[in-house]
């Protein structure tokens, strides 16, 4: 395929006004700070809701003083005067903007990532509704009356289709009209089963829904529909192995490496689709660029929406099984000092066997913490950290134990439309991507950013671990222990009680 002739990434966008929803946010606030960083935008106006007793403004002056800022204060120290921060929250249907913001966004905007969404898999169906499918209708109908809109991003997620096991770059139909689901709130009680369908759960369930959305009213409008699949740590923007929240592989990961963990519902040699969050947002940016170009004066004559699946396991598969091993080696030369025991684990796929292994390895020690947390006079809590945390194992259940066919033909072209300066300023291929450097990053990534514990304390963290080693293998000799006892037990009783005479 020959490249564009079209002007580059930054060309197109440079000092454009972009609008950002879900700013906030793991994926939002990545994006900003790239945006910021390398493409010479007039403003970016944030859509931000109160909360907390914190203010829009406060969010996000509190938000640019994190670490992961650093970097872009340094190169870019007047960064402040290209945000606008706007306060809102898109589950309001005129997003409660105000007039003047209202006006403002209306006159200026020509670049929109919508990413605000909830992402908890457990929400209930009415909020999950209210952010995600709603909240999209008014982004579109906000961006509708834009006077001076060239692109539209509508970020969802690669599973939002995962019923399906083969799942390509088109829109399928939900189970449900937005319309109708506003009937299915009051049946609260039945609604796993009833109303999700094959779905496993609200997330995915609604951003499918917010996906038909798009297609049904937005395509009078110059929109693109981005589907990651799980977004990671950063690769290497601003810097390796930055996260900020336990979702998806990084959480279990984090679990397993302290010691809490001991049991998962999983399939080690199942893909797991992992994407780092800055390949993630290079990506996404490279949509927003494409889908200008592809609208540019045509936009009006009805053009379908474009899908890009975005996900690693087409290039580069990674299996859980090679994820959780490079972690254990990492692990072994850094362990992280809060752990409460030595990393082990046992993955299980069959549900009761998972209820056996808990109760063993998670319940009974539980119990034993709880007991000594109690005869100190303090408050028990292991028990209560274990059903919960398990609760959130179980909703992991369908996504660690299965994997997708994913197409990502989209994605794939628009790399090789790229020119190379672009392709190196905004990489996200995964044609021979490196996942044990990546999982190294992720690891120490973990060990800084979610453990909060600084390289210099490995050796004492060695030192500890070292002594739980031997801890863990006394222990497990006591449990052979018992076990060889009760078998000896049971033989004695067995012969005492039953006599057979040949
Ligand atoms: N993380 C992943 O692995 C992943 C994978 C695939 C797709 N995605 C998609 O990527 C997007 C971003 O995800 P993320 O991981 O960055 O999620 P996140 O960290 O939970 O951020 C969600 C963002 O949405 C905002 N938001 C939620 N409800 C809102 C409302 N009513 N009004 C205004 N803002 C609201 C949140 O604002 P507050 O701070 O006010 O709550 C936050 O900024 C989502 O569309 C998600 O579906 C994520």
């Amino acid at each position: 395929m020959s490249q564009i002739t079209q002007t580059g990434i930054v060309e197109t966008l440079k000092d454009g006004t972009f609008l950002i929803t879900g700013s906030t946010g793991f994926l939002g606030k990545t994006l900003i700070e790239k945006l910021l960083r390398s493409c010479s935008v007039k403003n970016i106006a944030v859509i931000v809701r109160s909360k907390k007793g914190l203010t829009a403004n406060h969010r996000i002056a509190n938000m640019f003083e994190q670490t992961f800022f650093d970097r872009l204060r340094k190169e870019l120290p007047e960064y402040a005067k290209y945000i606008k921060v706007i306060d809102g929250d898109l589950e309001n249907p005129s997003i409660g903007l105000t007039s003047s913001d209202h006006d403002w966004l209306i006159e200026n905007v020509n670049f929109i990532f919508h990413c605000a969404a909830t992402v908890k898999f457990n929400e209930p169906l009415e909020i999950a509704a209210k952010i995600n499918v709603y909240g999209t209708e008014n982004m579109l109908s906000l961006a509708k009356e834009m006077k001076n809109l060239k692109g539209f991003v509508h970020v969802s997620t690669a599973y939002s289709h995962c019923p399906r096991n083969e799942i390509k770059e088109q829109n399928y139909p939900a189970a449900i009209t937005p319309e109708n689901l506003k009937n299915m709130f009051d049946l609260k009680e039945e609604l796993p089963q009833k109303i999700l369908g094959d779905w496993p759960n609200t997330y995915c369930f609604t951003k499918a829904i917010a996906e038909n959305v798009i297609f049904k009213s937005g395509n009078h409008l110059p929109i693109s529909v981005f589907r990651p699949s799980i977004i990671g740590c950063t690769k290497s923007e601003p810097c390796p192995g930055w996260l900020d929240n336990m979702n998806g592989p990084s959480g279990i990961a984090t679990g397993v490496i302290v010691g809490f963990i001991r049991t998962i519902p999983l399939e080690a040699n199942k893909v797991t689709d992992m994407v780092p969050v800055d390949y993630t947002v290079n990506a996404m940016i490279s949509v927003m660029w494409n889908t200008v170009h592809r609208y540019q004066g045509t936009y009006e004559t009805n053009k379908e929406p474009k899908i890009y699946n975005y996900v690693s396991s087409v290039e580069s598969p990674l299996t859980w099984g090679k994820y959780i091993k490079e972690m254990q080696v990492y692990y072994q030369n850094a362990p992280p000092f809060r752990s409460m025991w030595y990393r082990f684990n046992v993955f299980y796929t069959n549900i009761w066997i998972g209820m056996i292994l808990r109760f063993l390895l998670h319940r009974i020690p539980a119990a034993f913490m709880d007991l000594l947390l109690l005869v100190r006079g303090k408050k028990t809590k292991l028990l209560k950290m274990y059903s919960k945390i398990e609760s959130m194992m179980d909703l992991l259940y369908f996504f660690t134990t299965r994997q997708w066919t994913f197409d990502n033909s989209n994605t794939k072209e628009l790399w090789l439309l790229l020119s190379e300066e672009d392709r190196s300023m905004f990489q996200y291929s995964f044609d021979k991507f490196d996942w044990n450097s990546y999982i190294e990053d992720n690891f120490y990534g973990i060990r800084k950013h979610i453990l909060h514990e600084d390289i210099s304390n490995i050796s004492e963290a060695i030192t500890k671990n070292r002594k739980l080693f031997w801890l863990h293998q006394l222990f497990i000799g006591f449990i052979f222990y018992i076990v060889i006892q009760i078998f000896w037990w049971l033989k004695s009783f067995i012969f005492y009680h039953i006599s057979i005479i040949f």
